[in-house]
């Protein structure tokens, strides 16, 4: 049994929910230029295009549920009586929903907003718009969605690399491996020490990295994992 777990998610843990993920055949990022709707040039060049972009994901995520991989996981932190880190790629926010806590949301929120003028972060549940005004500093026009673009720094890297450098079990779960900084948490799990696997619907950018993997549906093949090691 671990004694310090670090675990990593990606969109493809939320995909059986119903949330689309971006590189897959008919991912976001098939359909979308990345550029226009998460990067801080595209919010400069046409910000009512990305306020309509992250409208339509807030509320999508509102009419869609945890899966038994977001609840394996909840439960894996409830038994599990070590250093215990969850950290999330995803902006959506099912692993709350399903009764996870020590969670980390390195890029962001979109049920949060970041006001570009004063750099307050709320809560936000509804609508935005340039005409929305911030809480804080009541100026329209500078509101935004407290997700990380690309170009921008995510969040709590101190705290993750941290529990990085402690953890002797990695799991990475439904991320392609294709950005970074996430995409190099194996190899500083494993420069620590650290067992490291991956739990991915099929093999990631990064499979090479990892001692073990399993590929299949998260549903499956995350409460399984969940239950061995639980069990062992
Ligand atoms: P991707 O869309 O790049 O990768 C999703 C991964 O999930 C792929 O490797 C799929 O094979 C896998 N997958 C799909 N369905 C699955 C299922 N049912 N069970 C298990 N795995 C499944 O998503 P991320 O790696 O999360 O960032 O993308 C990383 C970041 O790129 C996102 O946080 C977002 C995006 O651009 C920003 O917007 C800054």
């Amino acid at each position: 049994m671990p004694s310090s777990i670090v675990i990593l998610t990606g969109a493809g843990i939320s995909a059986e929910s119903g949330i689309a993920t971006f590189r897959d055949p008919d991912g976001i990022w098939s359909k979308i230029d990345y550029r226009e709707v998460a990067t801080p040039q595209g919010f400069a060049a046409n910000p009512a295009r990305v306020h309509d972009f992250y409208n339509w994901r807030r509320q999508n995520v509102k009419s869609v549920e945890p899966n038994a991989a977001h609840v394996a996981l909840a439960r894996l932190e409830r038994a599990f009586a070590g250093e215990f880190l969850l950290v999330t790629q995803n902006v959506d926010s099912l692993h709350e929903r399903a009764g996870s806590e020590r969670l980390i949301h390195m890029h962001g929120q979109h049920d949060r907003a970041l006001c570009n003028a004063c750099g307050g972060r709320t809560p936000w549940h509804g609508e935005m718009s340039l005409e929305t005004l911030c809480p804080g500093c009541e100026q329209a026009g500078h509101m935004r969605p407290d997700v990380v673009w690309f170009g921008e720094m995510p969040y709590e890297m101190d705290r993750i690399q941290a529990a990085l450098r402690g953890c002797d079990l990695f799991v990475s779960i439904g991320t392609s491996g294709n950005v970074y900084p996430a995409a190099g948490f194996v190899r500083e799990a494993r420069a620590a020490g650290a067992r490291t696997v991956e739990l991915n619907l099929e093999p990631s950018q990064g499979a090479d990295l990892f001692h073990e993997a399993e590929h299949g549906p998260a549903t499956r093949i995350v409460p399984d994992f969940v239950e061995r090691l639980l069990g062992a």
